[in-house]
């Protein structure tokens, strides 16, 4: 690699042949091969996408080795001590921190744009009352394009922004109705005096026969969490989002997209899975019996929260939600000697050999789902927790894929490794 270009040599021809370089203003540059097809016949072969940049973006830098995440720019440490959930997402919609009045004008629209169609309601009826959440919100939010298919045209821009601010506004809407609906609970409607996660605690915790209060330190903390998840660069979900966007498909179809790959245990439900795992262990004294099981190849149990693809260094996010792990089950009273554990397990990982060499470090869920757990929310909906937040993220990244002028469907090729070409025998010759 010299300068700009980068020299390639071709197994084939021996040819040798250059490829442009394009500078990121911070981590590496990217070679582009936009061209390698049409003009040298060749694919890069990535399973996984590792080393390849599927996008120009301008939203969110991170530095897997030195364990920094910035919002345009912004450190989250920054961002988490001073900001709130509501101006973040203005940060991340639209590339700068807002005025006084650009937030209220923002934060205004978002609280007058909670409610759902009536209608949509009545689909939650149609599910079993221990169907899992995220397939309920997954499928809700699907259906969204046939409620409000009269604002999405993809090429208006006033039209994005009224996407945008209705989904931000709504899903904790539906999030709340998917789980009233799991604990036989009647809905209860959004109350725009609230502020946003104000607003989601009590249309998840308040009944229709006694007044609920919202307690400000789990707003607080909830609004902490939701500023940390909001968005994380190209991950699973958000390329899912990107990739069924960019055939033009509908934008809520695109964010249900997003909430299914979000669900896996690799990803988003990895914050279920590591309160599963925690309750398995159940005491210090099993830990080393489940770190001998992680490191064991023949056993697929795997340390939940640990380990990240981009991060070889520790999560911000976890440094960030231990510490406030500790403030929320002092006010809270949550469950301490699940937190101790976690901590404990943590520790003897973070020594052990296995863990050091393959720099696996506690992620952004291994203590989420502590908070969720001691703010009240069930373990099936932690990762519903996680898409309200995602949610803006996926929403930013769509808006920046559908105006990029670069942009095209998003169609990976393949290194064909099936049987060459063969004739179809009769039956009989089988
Ligand atoms: N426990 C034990 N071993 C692990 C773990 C873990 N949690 N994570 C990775 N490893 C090992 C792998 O077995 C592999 O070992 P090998 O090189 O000997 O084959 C090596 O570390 C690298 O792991 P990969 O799976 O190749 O790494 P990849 O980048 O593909 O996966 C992932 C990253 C999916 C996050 C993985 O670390 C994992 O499964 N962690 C547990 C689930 C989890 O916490 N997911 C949440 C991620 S954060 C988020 O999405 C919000």
């Amino acid at each position: 690699m010299s300068g700009n270009s980068f020299t390639v040599r071709d197994p084939k021809s021996g040819r040798e042949f250059d490829l442009g370089v394009r500078s990121a203003v911070l981590g590496p540059d990217v070679i582009d091969i936009r061209n390698l097809f049409s003009q040298h016949d060749l694919f890069t072969y990535d399973p996984g996408y590792g080393s390849t940049a599927s996008c120009e973006s301008k939203i969110t830098y991170i530095d897997g080795s030195k364990g920094v995440l910035m919002y345009r720019g912004y450190p989250v440490e920054q961002l988490a001590e001073k900001s709130t959930f509501i101006e973040v997402a203005y940060l991340l919609l639209y590339g700068e921190l807002p005025s006084g009045d650009q937030l209220k004008d923002f934060d205004r629209s978002i609280r007058t744009h909670t409610m759902i169609n009536e209608t949509m309601l009545r689909l939650f009826n149609g599910f079993h009352y221990d169907a899992h959440p995220m397939a309920m919100v997954a499928g809700v939010v699907g259906s969204m394009s046939a409620f409000y298919h009269d604002t999405t045209d993809i090429h208006d821009p006033r039209h994005r922004d009224i996407f945008a601010h209705r989904i931000i506004a709504k899903l904790p809407t539906i999030a709340a109705a998917a789980y009233k609906h799991t604990v036989g609970q009647p809905f209860t409607y959004p109350r725009n005096e609230l502020t946003y996660c104000e607003n989601l605690l009590n249309m998840f915790f308040a009944v229709p026969p006694e007044p609920y209060q919202v307690d400000p330190v789990a707003a607080q903390a909830l609004d902490l969490l939701f500023i940390l998840h909001a968005d994380h660069e190209q991950n699973c979900s958000t390329s899912t989002v990107r990739m069924a966007g960019s055939s033009g498909a509908n934008p809520y179809s695109a964010i249900a997209a997003g909430i299914a790959a979000l669900w896996g245990p690799a990803h988003g439900g990895a914050n279920e899975a590591v309160l599963r795992m925690l309750e398995q262990i159940g005491s210090v004294d099993n830990i080393p019996k489940y770190v001998a099981k992680a490191k064991d190849k023949d056993d697929p149990f795997r340390l939940m929260g640990f380990g990240h693809r981009v991060y070889k260094n520790y999560d911000p996010r976890a440094t960030i939600i231990r510490e406030t792990c500790h403030r929320v089950l002092e006010r809270m009273g949550g469950n301490q000697p699940l937190f101790e554990l976690a901590l404990r397990l943590e520790e003897i990982a973070l020594k052990d050999e296995y863990f050091v060499e393959k720099k696996l470090y506690p992620n952004v869920d291994f203590y989420s789902g502590i908070i969720y757990r001691a703010l009240g929310i069930p373990k099936s909906m932690f990762t519903v927790m996680f898409a309200i937040a995602r949610t803006v993220g996926w929403v930013a990244h769509w808006r920046e894929m559908i105006t990029d002028p670069e942009g095209r469907i998003g169609r990976p090729r393949q290194l064909y490794t099936g049987p060459d070409r063969r004739d179809y025998p009769p039956l009989d010759k089988r």
